[in-house]
């Protein structure tokens, strides 16, 4: 199927794991959203990728989601985050993709992340970052999830995405 992956991100963790993703996928297509315009029409299956920041989706994801809203839910679709607040996945995912797409999706997986360069942040969201860090990693490792791109793929292989 010709694939777009549309991600975004700052520090480079999403890329890397839509990188990851597309070698296992046939024909697909890498868009950054921070540095290129895509249609979705153009494309036959739709994956977006964001990072979550306070909470949040990237800018230009969220975007691209409510600009084509109603291409998006009339083709096969998933996404996948990077984030390390694991508890809030199911409550950004709930905020940030529209309940109609969100019923729809063929995957929608936290990939997990790391948080090892703060230069692109001021210094509020420098400490907001390291003690958020500090906490999250009583709870769990602050690094990718080994397991999730694999789940990821196995979830797409079964609706027939390749
Ligand atoms: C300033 C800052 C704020 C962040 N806020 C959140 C957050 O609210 N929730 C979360 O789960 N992860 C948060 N993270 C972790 C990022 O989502 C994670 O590092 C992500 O993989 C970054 O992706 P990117 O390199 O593609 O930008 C934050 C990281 C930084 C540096």
């Amino acid at each position: 199927m010709k694939t777009l992956i549309a991600y975004a991100g700052k520090t480079g963790n999403t890329a890397k794991c839509a990188r990851q993703l597309a070698i296992h996928l046939n024909n697909v297509t890498l868009v950054d959203l921070n540095a290129e315009q895509v249609n979705p029409a153009d494309f036959e299956a739709i994956i977006i990728a964001s990072p979550v920041y306070s909470h949040k989706f990237e800018p230009s994801v969220k975007n691209f989601i409510k600009t084509y809203l109603s291409i998006l839910q009339d083709k096969p679709f998933a996404a996948f985050v990077t984030m390390v607040e694991y508890d809030t996945f199911n409550k950004v995912i709930t905020r940030e993709i529209p309940e109609a797409l969100r019923n729809k999706a063929i995957a929608i997986e936290n990939f997990g992340g790391e948080v090892n360069n703060l230069s692109p942040f001021g210094w509020h969201d420098k400490l907001i970052a390291k003690s958020m860090v500090k906490l999250e990693s009583k709870k769990h490792p602050i690094e990718f999830l080994a397991d999730a791109p694999q789940n990821f793929n196995e979830q797409l292989k079964k609706a027939s995405w390749t």
